[in-house]
């Protein structure tokens, strides 16, 4: 079958560095190092590197093969699927939900890095003081006007690019920035690691301190191999329904699973090392970024700021390629016979803007800091749901209805490429993943998450 509107990928590596583009953002550079720091190092890794590859890379290839099967939205895609069960829909819906959620939070959070970046630019944050930098980003997030100038750039430029379309639009921007972002974060890399120190940093990364991994490292383990491989929303039900009909799926989906853990396991390796070779406390959670790192680029001198403007342009570059395959969701969604590409995505632009404003309102000492959902801060609260639970849920409904709903002989028609690949003992393999352990882990983490 093909897309509703007829576009697509023009090739599997147009599609490779689309869809590796969302899963490496936010979550691989600003996310990944400080709660694999927080919930003990390797020993986090440990739990991490089953999640990718167990659940995380097996949901991958679910929604591809859901996504190209139908050449649908998500919210079709399942009752196309299984006719005679329309309720599937409302895990499609669910999904889409949760991409709108995690873009609202997003454009925060990538807002404050495109200020970052400016700042780094214009030389204001070589001028602050080193026990400054707390108080400046304190002011800079709870203020009103600057943090939604930023976003709403940043939002501009997704849109943009959404209006482009997914071949001359996503597909062209990923494959230029991506390698670009690879080439960036190589250049941290090194220098973090020729400082003196730089040992207790990939100490503090890799040693295992079993005692520091709790059931909620295990659920934040989980959450984060999730959120870090874009699944579990359908947001890749969507660039699987781009993928070209030659695509190889299973390949696919583990290069991407590979340069995603790659580049978050690098992040660690360009931010630690300085962090200690500055003397700098790592456990500083969010702050991390925003607060401590800008203390160990001013240490390096002159030489410091540029490091800064490539750190600040490599975060937002990583975070644009992500909000756009989130905006990409909800804007296929919406767009159709009645409503073309263009109006939709700034519809769709104009409503998780409405949102994303209201979080940074609630944030820190905002003007909106007082109203309280649930006992919490608009912010938080998305934070939260968006961080550990959703994702979770919707991945463990996406993968009881491939491993249990889907017909058997459709998922391994479109993993062999209609007969033209032989996939041997993997389907076996992939198969037992799918309706057994990785069904079992979520709900078990998600059980053990939810009432510990
Ligand atoms: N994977 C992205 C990151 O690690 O920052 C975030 C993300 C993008 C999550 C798209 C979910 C999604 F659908």
């Amino acid at each position: 079958m093909s897309t509703k509107t007829g576009e697509g990928f023009s090739s599997s590596f147009g599609a490779i560095m689309a869809a590796a583009g969302s899963a490496v953002g936010l979550g691989n550079i600003w996310r990944f190092p400080y709660i694999c720091g927080k919930y003990g190092g390797g020993a986090f890794l440990l739990v991490y590197i089953c999640f990718v590859f167990l659940i995380g890379m097996i949901l991958m290839m679910s929604e591809f093969v859901i996504g190209r099967r139908t050449g649908e939205d998500p919210m079709k895609a399942y009752p196309l699927l299984r006719p005679h069960r329309p309720q599937w829909k409302y895990v499609g819906f669910l999904g889409l939900v949760t991409c709108f959620l995690i873009l609202a939070i997003y454009l925060v959070i990538s807002g404050w890095t495109l200020n970052y970046f400016w700042e780094s630019l214009t030389g204001t944050l070589a001028s602050i003081p080193d026990n400054g930098f707390k108080e400046h980003f304190e002011s800079f997030a709870s203020s009103t006007f600057r943090p939604v100038i930023f976003v709403i750039a940043f939002l501009v430029f997704t849109t943009l690019v959404i209006i482009g379309g997914v071949e001359k639009g996503i597909e062209r921007v990923s494959k230029l920035l991506m390698p670009f972002l690879v080439v960036l974060l190589l250049v941290m890399c090194v220098r973090s690691l020729t400082l003196d120190g730089a040992s207790t940093g990939l100490a503090y990364l890799f040693q295992p301190d079993f005692s520091k991994l709790t059931g909620e490292g295990v659920l934040a383990a989980l959450g984060q191999a999730l959120f870090s491989l874009s699944v579990g929303m359908g947001v890749m039900i969507v660039y699987g329904s781009y993928l070209p009909v030659d695509d190889n799926i299973l390949k696919t989906s583990v290069w991407i699973t590979i340069c995603d853990f790659a580049i978050a396991i690098l992040s660690g390796i360009a931010i630690f090392p300085a962090v200690f070779a500055c003397g700098q406390n790592p456990s500083e959670g969010p702050g991390l970024v925003y607060q401590v790192l800008p203390v160990v680029f001013n240490s390096f001198g002159n030489i410091g700021r540029i490091f800064s403007i490539v750190f600040f342009l490599l975060l937002s570059l990583a975070a644009l390629t992500s909000a756009i395959s989130l905006l990409e969701a909800l804007t296929q969604w919406l767009s159709g016979e009645k409503i073309k590409r263009t109006p939709s995505a700034i519809i769709m632009s104009l409503m998780v803007i409405a949102l994303a404003i209201a979080a940074s309102f609630s944030y820190g000492d905002g003007i909106l800091s007082g109203m309280k959902i649930g006992g919490m801060q608009l912010f938080a609260l998305l934070d939260k749901l968006t961080g550990t639970l959703l994702p979770p849920i919707c991945a463990l409904l996406t993968i009881i209805f491939f491993g249990w709903f889907m017909k058997k002989e459709d998922i391994m028609d479109e993993l062999s490429n209609h007969g033209t690949l032989g996939i041997g003992y993997f389907k076996v393999f992939y198969y037992f993943l799918s309706r057994f352990v990785a069904p079992a882990a979520l709900l078990i983490v998600l059980l053990a998450g939810i009432l510990g």
